[in-house]
């Protein structure tokens, strides 16, 4: 074939084959394995996430570095366990950002890949939620601004979507939401009615009546705490930006996916008319609630507004997929699909429909140690590198993988990521798997995971590790802790998400050995008494575990319970009166 092109069109198509691949990330929120068709959900209807899924590799065991979006998202983009720069929550129950004005981000001496494109020439937008922090001492340093990590132009919030962000009144603190907290302020102002109109009556002294008044007071407390926490929340933390400003606050979730791929879109217009290659990270709100869909996307699926939610995201992956196939773009363009971390089981509403999603594994959001909370589906593609599309990498790979991955097919050199911006070496959790995906579909891999050890974190505490025996492929977890479930469930609805440490979790004096193989929910465990070789194995995976850990110094946490206060000084306002709305 070389040939037949005459030498002066040699270097264009060259020039063609060499040009760096463009990367899009398409990440969601909160999604279960089970959700999507290509992971054998028949019902739902993924269309466009599935046609991704045949024309790329579908990554089977796809670990999550962290069971909850901060220390996720932390390690998506830099590659590396949120335990090695403080995202890791001790002994507290708050392990994500749920104030726009707490000093909590992710540092500025972190590395991100989008930050290493941007100094290769890519041109980079974030588009949608960042949720790794804003101010760090005044109310306007945006310390931890996109902009600082890698991004040069953001539409999006910088939270998360949270039920306070709704119209409709919902609290992440009273889950029944609106209802429950016209109840409450309907049930005080009665309880008083009541104790005045008694005591006007003569039925109740006016010394019995105070002293229960008093001793109401905490309740009322309580009350007051809700209802104001919420309306704090709503105008405090339900902010819009664009780049560097804030444009609407509380936001409107009326057709919010909409404007998330229209923004993406006028970006990837103006990357096409431009030579350098780009990197896109859309970070949809859906499908973590509050759930809401445009009026197209309402009542369309069988599994009520899960559903739908989970609709409108398809469409928005086949919507951006259709504008990069338009601007001539796809064939050079890797895509990846995934989300922060699996579904949270524990989300029902207030008329106790299911607004969370289906993990195929046992557990599920905030647990760290079961498939279930990090075993995420995912897709990547790269139709002119050929990835053999529709084939299904069994072997464990993590999230955290695709910063060195993305950067080995950009043709970035190891050593211009070696170190971080504070000049320390930046050791990377996360391995270039570009050897599994261009190995292709085979019976028996030849290319082994890169992954020999993989540690699963809760907060700050080791959860489970994963071990694959190197010779076997075998997939061995061990879990020194469980979540402590409400009695009779697999779940911690009393308190909306499982917890971490303390009394949250049940420890085990002899962790507990589970091999994925046989029993990927694991239900069965093995002990010294069932499995001969118990003790060689655990201790493979605590040499392993140990060597990792001691390579580095863990630095204190920043979630403290006094970093988890918003400070009125750090807090994002509108340019415009009346400052708190726009
Ligand atoms: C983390 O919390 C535990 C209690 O669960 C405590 O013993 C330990 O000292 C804390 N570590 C740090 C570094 O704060
Ligand atoms: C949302 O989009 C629909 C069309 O899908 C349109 O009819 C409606 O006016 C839009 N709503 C807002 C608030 O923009
Ligand atoms: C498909 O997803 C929905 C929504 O999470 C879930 O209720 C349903 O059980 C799933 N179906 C299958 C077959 O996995
Ligand atoms: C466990 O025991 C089996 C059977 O004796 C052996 O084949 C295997 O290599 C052992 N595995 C480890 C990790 O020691």
């Amino acid at each position: 074939m070389w040939q037949v092109i005459p030498w002066f069109l040699l270097s264009t198509v060259l020039g063609e084959t060499n040009a760096r691949p463009n990367i899009v990330i398409l990440m969601a929120d909160d999604l279960g394995s089970g959700d999507v068709g290509f992971n054998g959900n028949t019902t739902i209807g993924t269309t466009n996430i599935d046609q991704l899924a045949t024309e790329g590799v579908i990554l089977d065991q796809h670990i999550a570095p962290a069971s909850v979006c901060t220390p996720s998202r932390a390690a998506f983009l830099t590659g590396r366990l949120p335990i090695r720069y403080g995202i890791a929550a001790n002994a507290t129950r708050v392990r994500v950002n749920i104030w726009n004005a707490t000093p909590n981000g992710l540092p500025r001496s972190e590395l991100t890949f989008a930050k290493v494109l941007q100094r290769e020439g890519y041109k980079t937008a974030l588009v949608g939620k960042w949720h790794l922090g804003m101010n760090n001492e005044n109310n306007h340093d945006q310390h931890y601004h996109p902009y600082n990590h890698g991004f040069d132009s953001w539409f999006g919030i910088p939270l998360t979507n949270i039920r306070n962000c709704a119209d409709d009144g919902g609290s992440v603190l009273v889950p029944g939401g609106q209802y429950v907290l016209d109840g409450l302020r309907l049930a005080s102002a009665f309880f008083f009615l009541l104790l005045l109109s008694l005591n006007a009556l003569g039925f109740l002294p006016w010394s019995l009546t105070r002293i229960i008044i008093v001793g109401s007071i905490p309740n009322l407390g309580g009350i007051l705490f809700q209802v104001g926490f919420h309306y704090t929340m709503r105008f405090s933390s339900c902010q819009l930006w664009k780049d560097r400003t804030v444009i609407e606050a509380p936001y409107s979730l009326d057709n919010m996916t909409q404007r998330l791929v229209n923004e993406a879109e006028i970006f990837l217009d103006s990357a096409a008319a431009s030579d350098a290659p780009f990197l896109l990270m859309l970070n949809f709100l859906h499908v973590h609630t509050p759930l809401f869909s445009s009026p197209e996307f309402r009542g369309k699926s069988v599994h009520g507004r899960y559903g739908d939610n989970v609709l409108e995201l398809d469409w928005a992956v086949g919507a951006v997929r259709e504008k990069l196939a338009a601007l001539g773009l796809a064939e050079n363009t890797i895509v990846y699909f995934s989300t922060d971390q699996a579904a949270h089981n524990e989300e029902i509403s207030a008329s106790q429909e299911r607004h969370g999603g289906y993990n195929i594994y046992r557990g599920g959001k905030g647990m760290g140690g079961f498939e279930g909370g990090i075993r995420v589906p995912a897709v990547i593609s790269y139709p002119r590198e050929n990835w053999e599309g529709g084939w299904r990498l069994k072997q464990a790979t993590s999230m955290m993988d695709i910063y060195p991955t993305i950067l080995s097919q950009a043709k970035v050199s190891p050593s211009l990521f070696a170190q971080n911006e504070a000049g320390e070496e930046n050791a990377l959790d996360g391995r270039d798997i570009s050897a599994l995906l261009n190995e292709g579909a085979k019976e028996i891999p030849t290319v082994p995971s890169p992954h020999e050890f993989m540690f699963h974190y809760c907060g700050d505490n080791l959860n489970a590790i994963r071990w694959t025996e190197p010779q076997t492929g075998r997939v061995w977890k061990l879990h020194y802790f469980q979540p402590s479930w409400d009695e009779g469930t697999e779940g911690c609805a009393s308190i909306l998400i499982c917890g971490c440490f303390g009394p949250f979790v049940t420890y085990y004096d002899e962790p507990l050995l589970y091999s994925l193989n046989e029993d990927v929910m694991e239900r069965t465990t093995y002990d010294s008494s069932n499995l001969a070789n118990y003790t060689t194995v655990v201790s493979i995976m605590e040499e392993g575990f140990n060597n990792w850990r001691s390579s580095f110094t863990k630095p204190p946490s920043i979630y403290t319970s006094f970093n988890a206060i918003p400070r009125p000084w750090l807090q994002p306002l509108c340019d415009t009166f009346p400052y708190l709305t726009c």
